[in-house]
């Protein structure tokens, strides 16, 4: 990797993130800390893509970024993509208020989900925004809670295209067995339960889907283009009204690779948005877009430093600050996020070939699930070596947990240019994990007998 003022590379060996030294970066936070790092330039240059990438389709009703903030919830990274008017996509009330917090517009906003509760519903039909309705119950609840509040509740209908988007199944949403969308033969029904409540209760504004998430191949989202648009045009004849949203979710993938991996080629959005430019030609609905990992996943890195090594028989590793609690997707999905060490070594000879083990990158917790990556070819780490995991800037943090009574680490990110560093999170404490237990003189039993 070369030096790089935009995002994370190498100088003089050492990791850089904006340009700026992430060895001086840990002198500052703490050497024994571990940490996310996050890159604005980055960020920005993410965003910038999907804004040309849209902007070249000219779309008459005009095009939302919403982004999919399950991704990356911290206030900063919010608040730095709302402030470059993107969207948002929820998937909670507490999504939704945090959207609304860091000023993203509620016509900018999208709830999916396929168990909102009414509270929830309540809530976002108070804030005005777009709700995807996900099955038959939904529906009824979505015009209960509307009737209740005498607002109209502004929809769009997701439907399951039953699409295999190739992807791991856990993360795969668009095809017959999973539990999102309605089933797309029932689209009448819909139609008709809309139609019967009426448009002061329910609006119908559009139709979404979402078929999974790292989708590697742009005729994924062709197929998925086609599809809704038979859709659209269907359920434009039957209301005899046009559509205001057509909404084809997100999922674009990332290169976790990094180029390491000569067969990897990863579409950007803007060859994601030239398969489909063809076939939106002459439409007039706003078209919406709901990336997650593609618009944060590069901009952060996850620094822990090492604790030591060990070898059991031929079998060898770094024992890391940073785990599963942390980084769970090499856990979950068995995906790979590249790791690299954030130090030159101390002797060259120490970047040599032959110096290299294949280690498994492991961390503390007492699962033997806890790794962060297995099989690297690394060089034995001097002392006070930390290791980057790369890619965490999305679906890691809000995925984090205090297993093992593990506390979360800081977030912090470049700005300026890579000339100032800002505390985006603080790192939990102690106290923090203990919090919400009530103290042993403050118990106060109900008596339920
Ligand atoms: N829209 C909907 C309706 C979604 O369910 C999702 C992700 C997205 C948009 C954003 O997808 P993206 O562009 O980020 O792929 N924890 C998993 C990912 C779960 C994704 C859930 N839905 C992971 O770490 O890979």
């Amino acid at each position: 990797m070369a030096s790089c003022s935009v995002g994370f590379g190498r100088l003089d060996g050492g990791l850089t993130c904006d340009g700026v030294s992430v060895e001086a970066i840990r002198d500052k936070i703490g050497r024994d800390s571990p940490f996310f790092l996050y890159s604005q330039s980055q960020l920005d240059a993410n965003v910038l893509a999907y804004h040309s990438a849209l902007d070249s389709l000219s779309m008459p009703g005009g095009a939302i970024i919403g982004y999919s903030i399950k991704a990356n919830n911290n206030l900063s990274v919010l608040r730095r993509l709302g402030s470059q008017g993107t969207g948002a996509v929820v998937v909670s009330g507490n999504e939704l208020r945090t959207a609304r917090l860091c000023g993203i517009p509620s016509d900018k906003i999208v709830y999916n989900g396929n168990g909102k509760t009414k509270a929830e519903i309540t809530f976002a039909v108070s804030e005005g925004v777009l709700l995807s309705v996900d099955s038959q119950f939904d529906l009824a609840n979505i015009t209960a809670c509307a009737k209740a509040s005498g607002a109209a509740a502004r929809v769009m209908i997701r439907i399951n295209p039953d699409i295999d988007p190739k992807v791991h199944p856990y993360i795969s949403t668009g095809i017959m067995s999973s539990k999102f969308g309605i089933e797309k033969n029932l689209v009448d029904e819909y139609i008709s339960a809309i139609q019967a409540a009426g448009p002061d209760v329910v609006s119908l504004e559009g139709l979404h889907c979402h078929l999974g998430s790292t989708i590697s191949d742009t005729k994924i989202f062709q197929d998925a283009t086609d599809a809704m648009l038979r859709y659209v045009d269907h359920v434009e004849a039957a209301v005899g009204a046009p559509l205001k949203v057509l909404d084809i979710g997100g999922g674009l993938g990332i290169d976790y690779y990094r180029g390491t991996k000569g067969d990897v080629s990863m579409p950007t959005p803007m060859d994601l948005i030239d398969s489909i430019r063809s076939k939106l030609q002459g439409r007039q609905f706003t078209f919406m877009l709901e990336p997650g990992r593609s618009l944060v996943a590069n901009t952060g890195i996850f620094v822990a430093p090492v604790t030591g090594t060990k070898s059991n028989g031929a079998k060898h590793f770094v024992v890391v600050d940073g785990s599963m609690t942390e980084v769970i997707r090499p856990s979950l999905y068995d995906a790979y996020h590249h790791i690299e060490y954030t130090a030159a070594g101390v002797e060259p000879a120490a970047e040599a070939e032959e110096e290299k083990k294949v280690f498994d990158v492991v961390g503390p917790v007492c699962e033997s699930a806890d790794f962060l990556g297995k099989d690297r070819l690394l060089a034995v780490p001097h002392t006070g070596q930390a290791v980057a995991v790369f890619d965490v800037g999305a679906y890691c943090y809000t995925m984090a947990s205090n297993y093992n009574m593990r506390v979360r680490p800081g977030e912090y990110m470049t700005s300026a240019g890579g000339s100032q560093l800002c505390t985006i999170r603080k790192p939990e404490e102690f106290s923090d994990l203990i919090r919400m237990c009530i103290a042993a003189d403050e118990i106060d039993p109900i008596n339920i007998a």
